[in-house]
């Protein structure tokens, strides 16, 4: 079952299509667990929402590793996609589209992409000589190798030499566009230091780049030239708009583009920033057809300070994790931990310190404590008060009343540590004020009003953050719901995925428009049983060597 969608306006959001070559990486869990918590916030706010996530699964590089594990290609994608579709339901994560750039209909988009292109001039057949990382599957400009050739972003990969004869895009007739395109529209790439990179690489002057490869099979082939297949990023930006085409039409661009385009946002890490804000804009530029409102890179991070590969042996394995830990507690880490745009880095320690300090000894606690004594003073209600009545200069009021603005402006800038924080520091002045207000003391001394604005107000302060915090974690702000006697569940708003929808869907009870706001608990409300939300996570085991 699904809450319906009121507010028809459309939210579009992406991740990188992720490439098969390797089970997924704790990189990729990233990245599509800030989508999904995006996602969920737009939701929240009745929008009508398109997640889209996927794979790029054509190109050299994959095609070497089928070939070395003796597996046909497209089997081998089959087997990694069937492992990411597992890890995003495992983080519970609610994609609306899966695109896969070997689906048939991408290879339809793409043709009639192409052939736009074509028809603008902007594809010539040349000569492409120079350094190869399969890896990056991009060409390398031989100063920034390190020494005997080796991709400075793959140090145990070697470069390898091509010269042949490609078709490539015209990209540099794109430069005045693509400049003009970065003033008049300072937030296309954020954050802002991500954007001057790419201004800086611009102003250096751009030159054409091959879209299509002679010695590789595994990709869709050229119209123009079958010898030659497409080279795998011109191929896999095109998944977005594959994305777009509903399961019931006639697979084409004009379809593909009816509803949904531009794509209000593309999520991707800072290593694939040049493909996202100069090579797709131009190439949509030359296919006549509008630029996407905004692309975001977030950092990289490492692990214990190194960074992450399988071949220092510190890879980390996002399944393992979600097993031992669970997936809230991760999906909280991963944004309350790091800056969202920053580099950051993944301590298991700190993980679980972070997680234990916010969601059992801050946000758990006052869950727990408040809804215990609302059963025993006040058989188990809401007080006999409503907000109206809480004074003013209630530091929870105070607070509250600013939560909701705060929060929406740090979501929709994507600042989710801050949002974390601000929620956070609600829960913890909510503890402060029931330690030093005493309920307890007051309920003995006879003082009713007192403790009733007490109650109250720790209790909506409870219910807002629960609020605050399900995008990001959906399932133990469902519960805290639960708890306070309000049945929402936060994981069946508005998803469009076609295989969750259900005809028989229904308004959630209550209405969740006005739950921004601090002081919806009604007098006299009967609560739910108090249970805790969160376990406490066990500290790793440390090895001492
Ligand atoms: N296939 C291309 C994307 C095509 S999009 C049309 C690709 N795939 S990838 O599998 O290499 O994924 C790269 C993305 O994974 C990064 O941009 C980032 O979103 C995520 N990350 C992978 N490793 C990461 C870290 N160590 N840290 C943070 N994010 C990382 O590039």
């Amino acid at each position: 079952m699904n809450y319906p969608v009121r507010n028809q306006q459309s939210f579009t959001v992406t991740t990188p299509l992720y490439y098969v070559n390797d089970v997924p990486h704790i990189g990729h869990a990233y990245t599509t667990m800030a989508a999904d918590t995006i996602a969920r916030w737009q939701r929240l706010q009745h929008r009508n929402v398109l997640l889209i996530t996927g794979t790029d699964e054509h190109g050299q590089k994959i095609e070497r590793t089928a070939i070395a594990a003796g597996v046909d290609p497209q089997v081998h994608c089959d087997r990694i996609v069937a492992r990411f579709d597992s890890l995003w339901s495992k983080l519970n994560i609610q994609y609306d589209r899966f695109s896969r750039t070997t689906a048939p209909n991408h290879q339809i988009i793409v043709k009639e992409f192409f052939q736009r292109v074509w028809d603008r001039g902007d594809i010539y057949q040349g000569t492409q000589q120079g350094w190869y990382c399969v890896s990056c599957e991009e060409f390398k400009e031989e100063r920034d190798l390190l020494a005997d050739h080796h991709c400075p972003l793959h140090p145990s990969k070697q470069v390898e030499w091509r010269d042949e004869s490609n078709y490539f895009f015209r990209l540099s007739k794109y430069q005045q566009q693509l400049e003009a395109l970065y003033t008049e529209c300072p937030d296309f790439i954020l954050p802002n230091s991500r954007r001057n990179e790419v201004l800086k690489f611009v102003a250096q002057g751009l030159q054409d780049f091959s879209i299509s490869r002679i010695n590789v099979d595994w990709g869709i082939p050229l119209p123009t030239d079958p010898q030659q297949t497409i080279y795998v990023w011109f191929d896999a930006l095109l998944g977005y708009m594959t994305a777009l085409l509903d399961p019931d039409v006639e697979p084409s661009l004009e379809n593909a583009l009816q509803q949904r385009w531009p794509i209000n946002l593309h999520l991707i890490g800072k290593d694939i920033l040049r493909f996202h804000a100069i090579y797709w804009p131009a190439m949509l530029m030359s296919a006549g057809l509008p630029i996407p409102d905004r692309v975001f890179a977030h950092g990289y991070f490492t692990k214990d300070g190194k960074k992450i590969s399988k071949s220092e042996g510190n890879a980390i394995d996002p399944i393992d994790l979600v097993d031992r830990y669970g997936a809230e507690p991760l999906r909280y880490y991963f944004l309350k931990g790091i800056e969202f745009g920053q580099d950051g880095d993944f301590n298991e320690t700190r993980f679980v310190e972070i997680v234990n300090a916010d969601l059992a000894n801050n946000l758990g606690n006052l869950v727990n404590r408040t809804l215990n004594m609302a059963k025993k003073y006040c058989q188990g209600r809401v007080p006999n008060c409503n907000a109206e009545d809480i004074s003013a200069d209630n530091p929870l009021k105070i607070l509250g009343q600013k939560l909701g603005t705060q929060v929406s402006v740090a979501y929709n800038n994507l600042a989710f540590k801050e949002a974390c924080e601000s929620i956070i520091t609600l829960a913890h002045s909510s503890n402060k004020y029931i330690d030093d207000l005493a309920p307890w003391a007051l309920f003995k001394q006879d003082k009713h009003a007192e403790l009733a604005e007490v109650l109250y107000s720790a209790l909506e302060s409870a219910r807002l953050a629960a609020y605050l915090l399900a995008p990001i974690i959906p399932k133990i702000s469902t519960d805290i719901y639960r708890q306070l006697g309000l049945e929402i569940d936060f994981d069946l708003i508005g998803s469009n995925n076609i295989s969750k929808l259900n005809a028989d869907a229904s308004e959630p009870p209550g209405d969740w428009d006005r739950h921004l706001e601090w002081g919806i608990l009604k007098a006299n409300h009967l609560l739910g049983e108090p249970h805790p939300i969160f376990a406490k996570l066990e500290p790793p085991i440390s090895v001492s060597i």
